[in-house]
């Protein structure tokens, strides 16, 4: 099978529309992760990887099974995929895309599609996948109900999603320091005072399970089944 990036009305045919939103919000996150692009992996990349090696075992993947990843960047997770398993990636911004293509091509693993594609007006049919995941997305994104609402459409009824981010602290110092850093920290393209436990309840999803991971704990696992 070939390794591609493509935009996915190629794919999933004369029901898919450009969904791509335009507003100030999402423009904000192009903007930032296109400038981010080259540096990503220096940044983000060892510092939150034993969060991402946390969580795909959360996923508790099975030979054959059909992973979609939402937001996918530059491809960090592709290395902790059994290659037994098919996964489908997506990421809205190109630069971040491209740098995943590079990396799957240099690896050469085959299990691996990429597509453009918006997470809140995903193109998937309802219960596509076996698993849903989402490392360090939802607190990026301009609407995280809206998007974690659609991961929860395209997962399998007994399937799992399994998300990890930063969330807002209960600690009530932190939280603060947090709620005050949150106007600067968009423009390094994330939120630092998303609420969990909201965000989860209006988009419908129980947790199994939360954990706290990476060094020092300040990010969260959270795995949910879909009913
Ligand atoms: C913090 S990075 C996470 C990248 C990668 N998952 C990782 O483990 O490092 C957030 C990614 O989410 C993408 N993103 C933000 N909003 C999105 C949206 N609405 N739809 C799809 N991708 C989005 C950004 O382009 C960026 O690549």
């Amino acid at each position: 099978m070939p390794i591609f990036i493509r935009h996915y009305d190629d794919q999933f045919g004369s029901d898919a529309r450009a969904t791509a939103r335009s507003g100030d919000g999402d423009a904000l996150v192009d903007r930032v992760y296109a400038h981010l692009s080259p540096i990503y992996d220096l940044v983000f990349g060892p510092v939150l990887q034993s969060g991402r090696i946390a969580a795909v075992a959360r996923l508790a993947l099975e030979p054959g099974h059909h992973v979609l990843e939402v937001g996918a960047g530059t491809g960090l997770n592709a290395a902790l995929y059994p290659t037994s398993c098919r996964v489908t990636a997506i990421d809205r911004s190109a630069p971040m895309l491209e740098k995943a293509r590079a990396r799957i091509g240099r690896r050469g693993y085959r299990h691996i599609r990429l597509f453009e594609m918006d997470a809140a007006s995903l193109t998937f049919p309802d219960d596509s996948f076996d698993r849903v995941y989402a490392p360090y997305l939802v607190s990026v994104v301009t609407d995280p109900v809206a998007v974690l609402r659609e991961m929860a459409r395209v997962c399998r009824p007994g399937g799992r999603i399994v998300i990890v981010n930063h969330f807002r602290s209960a600690n009530p110092i932190l939280s603060r320091l947090e709620r005050a850093a949150s106007p600067l920290t968009v423009h390094l393209g994330f939120k630092a005072d998303l609420d969990l436990s909201p965000v989860l309840a209006r988009a419908g999803l129980k947790p199994l399970s939360i954990e706290k991971v990476n060094y020092p704990r300040l990010w969260s696992l959270v795995t949910c089944l879909k009913n």
